[in-house]
């Protein structure tokens, strides 16, 4: 069975199963200067890596927004390639499988000059801890400027953070945080509704899986969101109510009044055994479609993470409705936004490239 317990410390329960190796005097930068990328103003970034939304102040999730909305339009052009990361080198570490994920790290790290390898490691289960250490050994070695980690472990992804000379950007790490997911979802929703304080957004699915809810959850909390999960008992942590959120276990009654109505995917692959009655029950009850979707505002959102399962968390019109559905500006938002974190964990800063290895 999957814990149903919140994951508020990944990192203590894998790093228990991990041998303690210190590779590294972890840099002491915890204050960067740098000029935004359109050159404009001077900001100030406190954080070294992007392991989670948790800790970040509005002030700094608006940089990152501000920064992700400067590329928006050059990225519409034909030539889309700028300079700012030039000579850099961008490593994508998934652990596990991911297309879209990876390539719009990929294609945000070559927009902006850098050097993008790919490398995907399929993992055993039982010497997982070493399978990563060694892996962020070997890569630091290398010097590159910025990993890019996805792994199926929560906490996994701050472990290596530590072992690492390099900035480490989180893409997913088991059930924990995908910061990205939610910086995307965030300037989508600016961008349609000129603001993320006061809205009123419904988290809807299976949350106990999904990192992308709890990376919402909070970044809607910092901004000033108003935060609702609605989902069947089964799929949802214990003590959700923590976070900051109204719990609801009825589509109808979750959804009314609200700006954004947010999917999530089912997600079968971690879970073992069953947490749904059966994927038709399931579509019945917490399906989006558009009866359920009238008790939202007229002109609510409708988002979802993707890949999608058509006919199981949405009604496949309605993902595709494209006065309501804004599913394919999240994917190109995150484009925008990937740039953003790596332009501000990867260019030249006061950090430098850390402290030099032994
Ligand atoms: C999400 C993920 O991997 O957590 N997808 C993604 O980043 N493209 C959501 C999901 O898998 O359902």
């Amino acid at each position: 069975m999957t814990s149903k317990r919140l994951i508020l410390n990944p990192l203590a329960a894998l790093a228990r199963s991990c041998r303690s190796v210190s590779l590294v005097t972890p840099a002491r930068h915890p204050y960067i200067s740098l000029a935004m990328s359109d050159g404009s103003a001077t900001t100030s970034f406190r954080h070294r890596h992007l392991l989670g939304i948790e800790g970040f102040s509005p002030d700094e999730i608006t940089l990152i927004l501000d920064i992700a909305e400067s590329h928006v339009e050059p990225n519409r052009q034909p030539d889309k390639k700028r300079s700012l990361m030039r000579g850099r080198t961008v490593i994508n570490l998934f652990f596990e499988n991911s297309t879209r994920t990876r390539t719009s790290f990929e294609l945000a790290g070559k927009r902006l000059g850098a050097d993008v390898i790919n490398m995907s490691v399929s993992g055993s289960s039982i010497k997982k801890g070493e399978t990563l250490i060694d892996t962020a050994v070997t890569l630091n070695a290398m010097h590159p400027d910025v990993l890019v980690v996805r792994h199926a472990e929560s906490g996994a992804v701050q472990l290596l953070s530590e072992k690492v000379n390099c900035a480490v950007i989180n893409a997913g790490d088991g059930s924990h945080e995908h910061p990205t997911q939610a910086l995307l979802d965030a300037l989508t929703i600016r961008r349609r509704k000129g603001k993320l304080g006061g809205l009123t957004v419904a988290i809807c699915g299976d949350v106990l899986h999904s990192r992308v809810a709890r990376s919402n959850i909070q970044l809607l909390n910092i901004m000033g969101a108003r935060v609702r999960v609605v989902a069947p008992r089964t799929l949802l942590p214990a003590e959700i109510e923590r976070l900051g959120v109204e719990v609801f276990h009825d589509m109808r009654r979750g959804l009314a009044d609200v700006d954004i109505v947010m999917m999530l995917r089912l997600q079968t692959e971690r879970m073992q055994g069953s947490f749904v009655p059966s994927t038709r029950e399931y579509y019945r009850f917490f399906g989006l479609d558009y009866e359920k979707l009238a008790a939202a505002k007229p002109d609510a959102l409708i988002m979802h993470p993707g890949p999608m399962n058509r006919g199981v968390e949405i009604d496949s019109e309605v993902a595709d409705d494209i006065d309501r559905s804004v599913i394919r500006q999240q994917v190109e938002m995150g484009v925008a936004v990937r740039m953003a974190c790596l332009e501000l964990l990867g260019r030249d800063t006061e950090r430098g490239n850390g402290p030099a290895l032994p």
